[in-house]
């Protein structure tokens, strides 16, 4: 007997609208649209709605699902770890081997010097283990004042307050406010703020920010800087190369803790194991989660390095901090066969030499000369098309996001999910992507933005 009981669309809008309470959604809007769209099923990069339309996933869920849907090996997975072992946790000196296991592979798979894990069941957790971590080192290190946390306009860190607050987005700082101590500066996006700029010197001049920044706070009380290697869901903001050496450099000189959110750019989206490897960056801890199990069940870890990591170990006593679900050895276990199969696939390199490479061909040849595209930027398998009033003068909408949203409502109707960040339509494919299935995103994303242009009358 199936536990889920078969219904149609409208009997599972009707329940929905009645009982669910959806993330990120006004139910308002939702309503007026005709309800919730219901997936019932996917395979590979394809899924399905109740009402039997197909849908290429062009963001991998919510940049999650990165070795792709109906994966044997991973259901194999959490199927014998639930029958052996369904649930143990880590407290009070115990734990399970699969939790062993993927603390040690994160350790060979992360950047040297980052090899000790505190898992969680998301990247809002994971986030909020760092910002306590983080206050607690400095106490244990005699400066206990150092608790201001800066972070970046537009970054996403998660909902969780302590993650709200590190992001910046206005949207969810005017829900519920945030918490003392937290600031923001400018994010390296240099379509927005660094016209007239070459690339490079932006880069520079958006690190010097932060510099400003820490010396008006006072370096003695700026604890932590959290950045994502790539602005993920604030519109796929890529760095120019001579961001993140600065950035460090300036972490260095006024001894800030760096934390880089890995959590959409890790295992393998940006053609590199991680961000970090990307952009040489080093930091004090990492974030990750989403790609870690591809999505298959909640998984999450707060990396973290050696230098905090020894002070915790010595001074630290008894971590007074822990989820249920710490190290969960389903998830644990999806995790490790998840890094497998992208080290046997040799899905990383796919992505940097193949895949990657061909997804950027085909954007900067479907829309480079759009009239409605004002900038095809990324990296890897992490992609976005801004759409603009005014190419010529790197005009963006204002309101921004209308056009986004209705240009995200064709993708939906020729069957392609995108995200719509602001105005600019977000690419996030599974790794696992053929040539193929790339064309026929890039197709679908053309008719979509063509559409839109023709309705805002632009030529
Ligand atoms: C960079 C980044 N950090 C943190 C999070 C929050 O992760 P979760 O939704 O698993 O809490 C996200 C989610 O999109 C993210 O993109």
């Amino acid at each position: 007997m199936p536990p889920i009981p078969q219904r149609d669309t409208a009997a599972w809008r009707r329940i929905d609208a009645a009982h669910h309470i959806h993330p990120f959604t006004d139910p308002q809007a939702m309503a007026a649209g005709g309800g919730t769209r219901v997936i019932t099923r996917a395979k590979g990069v394809h899924l399905w709605d109740s009402d039997g339309n197909r849908l290429l996933d062009g963001l991998a869920g919510l940049w999650c699902v990165a070795l792709g849907y109906g994966r044997a090996e991973l259901a194999a997975a959490a199927e014998q770890q639930l029958r052996q072992l369904p649930y143990y946790g880590s407290f009070f000196h115990t734990t399970t081997p699969p939790t062993i296991e993927i603390a040690r592979l994160l350790g060979e798979r992360t950047p040297p010097g980052l090899d000790h894990v505190f898992f969680g069941s998301s990247g809002s957790e994971s986030n909020d283990t760092i910002v306590r971590m983080i206050w607690n080192f400095w106490a244990l290190e005699g400066q206990p004042e150092k608790r201001i946390l800066l972070s970046r306009e537009y970054a996403y860190h998660g909902s969780t307050v302590a993650a709200s607050s590190l992001g910046g987005m206005s949207n969810m700082h005017a829900m519920s406010g945030i918490l003392p101590g937290v600031a923001h500066v400018m994010p390296p996006y240099p379509y927005r703020y660094g016209q007239g700029l070459a690339p490079e010197e932006f880069g520079r001049r958006a690190a010097d920010v932060l510099e400003q920044r820490i010396l008006e706070l006072g370096p003695e009380h700026v604890a932590a800087f959290f950045g994502e290697p790539v602005q993920g869901a604030g519109g796929v903001l890529v760095p120019p190369a001579s961001y993140w050496p600065r950035v460090q450099e300036i972490c260095r000189r006024y001894d800030v803790l760096l934390v880089a959110d890995e959590v959409i750019t890790g295992f393998g989206r940006t053609g590199r194991w991680f961000g970090c490897d990307t952009y040489d960056i080093r930091p004090d801890f990492m974030t990750v989660a989403k790609a870690i199990t591809s999505g298959y069940l909640p998984l999450s870890a707060a990396v973290v390095g050696e230098r905090v990591a020894t002070t915790l170990a010595r001074k630290g006593g008894r971590l007074a901090h822990g989820y249920t679900y710490s190290g969960h050895p389903a998830s644990c276990a999806v995790g490790v066969a998840v890094l497998r199969i992208l080290a046997e696939e040799g899905l990383v390199e796919r992505t940097r030499e193949e895949t990657g490479p061909y997804l950027e061909r085909c954007l900067h040849q479907a829309f480079d000369d759009h009239p409605l595209v004002g900038e095809v930027r990324g990296v890897g398998l992490l992609w976005a098309v801004e759409l603009v009033q005014d190419k010529a003068a790197g005009k963006l909408f204002d309101p921004v996001g209308e056009v986004g949203l209705r240009c995200l409502a064709h993708c939906f109707d020729n069957g392609l999910v995108l995200r719509a960040v602001r105005d600019a339509m977000c690419f996030c494919p599974p790794l696992v992507i053929t040539r193929g299935e790339i064309d026929e995103m890039v197709e679908k994303a053309r008719t979509s933005i063509d559409q839109t242009a023709r309705e805002l009358g632009v030529a």
